[in-house]
């Protein structure tokens, strides 16, 4: 409840941004685990926070270089009453150089594991019992084969529910998204079971979102919204970007996302579950909802008409979250409307400074 401290970790990245900013509506105190007081000072220049204007009561910042060290959140986690875990290394999304793929393993499944498991030590073994409550960010990727996400074993009908669970898909992997997913069913699962087996002053909450697109305060030129982030992905629709293979046809709204990660810290929720966020969405419906809004930025050649994304319609009951958590989803339109009017606003930003 309002008041209560909670350890954040993943604040620098674009969810946990915003799941920082909800927790401090609604009145939690936080301690935000990052890797240096540079991506903190960056933290504080987020506009939604300077208008916050948390105080150093409200709001404080504890360094946690490298969360894969062993005891990494030891120090992090005294006094505490929740963890909401967002960090987690993702794929790069054309930002750089991937890992290289005999690094796959290494860089996305076993530090992703490691992190996780070490924090969730730290809370059970060092925070003196006063953990009530740990929330992961998990994925939708955790607890659906990846051939599925790869056209293969679809089972048209199927509806993929908050309960559903698989084994971690062993490697060597092909390429980072592969990877990534079977980094997030080894979190999921692993976490899960820490819990069940270790007799844990806490119980858990697992988010379990699918693509998460809304603004993103932490990116503040244009160049940085065409790479690095799932934003991006999106983006490149109405950029012209022309991509062969399908994805999910699944989507959700930053801070939907954020809600449900505080909403789940109220002990009238349930522990021990989860709960998938989802609407349904066809990739391609974003160069129409674009142009709705922003007519003359198509017009002017800054977004295009010819980007190719197909999508495979994956289906998913969110209605849980709904029922449980009191969360209407955001739709599609509004997800559009929010990244590429952000785009535009660097864009023209950028144009005004030359
Ligand atoms: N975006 C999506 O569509 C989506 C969908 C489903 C689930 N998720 C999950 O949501 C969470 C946040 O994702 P995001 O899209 O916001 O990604 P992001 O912007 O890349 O943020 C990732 C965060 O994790 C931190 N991090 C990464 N590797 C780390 C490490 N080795 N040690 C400590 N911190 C580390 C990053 O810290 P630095 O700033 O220091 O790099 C950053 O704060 C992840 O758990 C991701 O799996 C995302």
């Amino acid at each position: 409840m309002a008041g209560d401290l909670v350890l954040l970790t993943g604040s620098t990245g674009f969810l946990g941004y915003i799941i920082l900013t909800e927790l401090l509506k609604h009145g939690y105190r936080v301690r935000a685990a990052v890797r240096s007081q540079t991506k903190a000072k960056r933290v504080l220049a987020g506009p939604s926070i300077k208008a916050l204007a948390p105080t150093d009561e409200q709001l404080s910042f504890v360094t946690v270089p490298d969360m894969t060290a062993p005891g990494a959140y030891d120090d992090a986690v005294q006094g505490v009453t929740y963890i909401i875990h967002s960090a987690s290394p993702i794929p790069s999304f054309g930002d750089g150089e991937p890992p290289a793929q005999d690094q796959l393993e290494e860089s996305l499944v076993k530090q992703a594991l490691k992190g996780a498991l070490g924090m969730l030590e730290s809370a059970h073994a060092k925070a003196g019992g006063s953990v009530r409550r740990v929330v992961m960010t998990s994925s939708t990727v955790a607890v659906v084969p990846f051939e599925v996400y790869m056209g293969q074993g679809t089972e048209p009908d199927r509806v993929w529910t908050s309960e559903d669970r698989i084994p971690v898909a062993p490697g060597p992997y092909g390429f980072e998204f592969q990877a990534y997913s079977a980094g997030k069913a080894a979190v999921l699962n692993a976490s899960e079971e820490f819990v069940r087996t270790r007799g844990t002053a806490f119980d858990i909450v697992s988010i379990t979102p699918s693509w998460i697109f809304g603004r993103d305060e932490l990116v503040t030129d244009a160049g940085g919204m065409r790479a690095g982030s799932t934003n991006s992905v999106l983006l490149g629709v109405v950029l012209g970007v022309k991509n062969d293979a399908p994805y999910g046809g699944n989507a959700v709204y930053g801070p939907d996302v954020a809600k449900a990660h505080v909403l789940s810290l109220d002990p009238v929720v349930k522990g021990n579950q989860s709960f998938v966020l989802n609407s349904m969405m066809d990739w391609e419906d974003a160069i129409a909802i674009a142009k709705k809004y922003y007519p003359d930025a198509f017009a002017a050649g800054k977004l295009r008409e010819d980007g190719k994304q197909p999508t495979m319609a994956l289906k998913w009951d969110a209605s849980k979250a709904k029922r449980q958590l009191g969360l209407e989803l955001a739709p599609f339109d509004t997800m559009v409307k929010e990244v590429v009017g952000q785009y535009l606003e660097l864009l023209a930003a950028e144009e005004g400074s030359k």
